[in-house]
């Protein structure tokens, strides 16, 4: 199960890989949109990423077309190793999955919201589909059941797609992802560093720490 963070901005994304908690990054234009600033440019942002980031980083197309989606996939792929490329789950988006992943592109489904979608991006060969669990919750749905559903058909017909979990809001999604087998969770640096912490943690540090000062009252480690 590997972990990415959700985001475009660069001081998260080298704090979370010295912290070694993130194995790639995923981007959409709204999280780019945060970060022009300074007169960064898309380009700039988007190759910053590429280059810190050992693993797999997602950055999406903004065409609806599909002669323009594969225009500017092509320009992203020629970017870096390491992009991948986030088509939206619309017709000609499956038209394009289709082309790109012939040409061994890889490909992130996005804004996936039933099993059904799921499974034709699969069928397009796509590398990762993002089914947007929060975004289901937003509107009394169980974001949560719609990941079961894929893993079951993608494990019932051989599909290798990677389930990629998208629109994390809290560590319960988290958890949950992991119990069910989803292949990739991301989610925002808020959420990532909620998955390290516990009260009783904090609270059992801070009385290994009190009844220390009984052995060393300057809190010195005298050895
Ligand atoms: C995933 O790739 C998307 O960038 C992201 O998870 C969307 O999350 P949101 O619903 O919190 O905007």
């Amino acid at each position: 199960m590997k972990i990415f963070l959700d985001t475009a901005n660069i001081d998260e994304i080298k704090e979370a890989i010295e912290y070694g908690l993130i194995d790639g990054v995923t981007t959409n234009p709204t999280l780019i949109s945060r970060e022009q600033k300074d007169g960064k440019s898309f380009s700039d942002i988007v190759k910053e990423i590429l280059k810190t980031v050992d693993g797999p980083v997602s950055i999406e197309v903004v065409a609806t077309d599909y002669q323009g989606m594969i225009d500017q996939a092509t320009k992203i792929h020629n970017l870096g190793p390491n992009a991948v490329i986030k088509i939206p789950m619309t017709l000609p988006g499956l038209k394009a999955m289709k082309t790109l992943s012939e040409k061994h592109i890889p490909v992130n489904c996005t804004l996936v919201f039933n099993a059904i979608q799921a499974t034709l991006a699969a069928r397009n060969g796509a590398e990762y589909v993002s089914p947007f669990v929060g975004r289901l919750d937003d509107i009394g749905e169980d974001g949560m059941e719609i990941i079961n559903q894929i893993r079951t058909i993608y494990n019932n017909y051989s599909f290798k797609t990677k389930i990629l979990v998208a629109s994390v809001r809290n560590p319960v999604h988290v958890l949950r992802s992991m119990i069910i087998g989803a292949d990739v969770i991301t989610m925002p640096y808020d959420v990532i560093k909620k998955l390290a912490m516990h009260p009783k943690t904090d609270e059992g540090l801070s009385k290994f720490l009190s009844d220390w000062r009984k052995v060393a009252p300057d809190g010195s480690f005298p050895i």
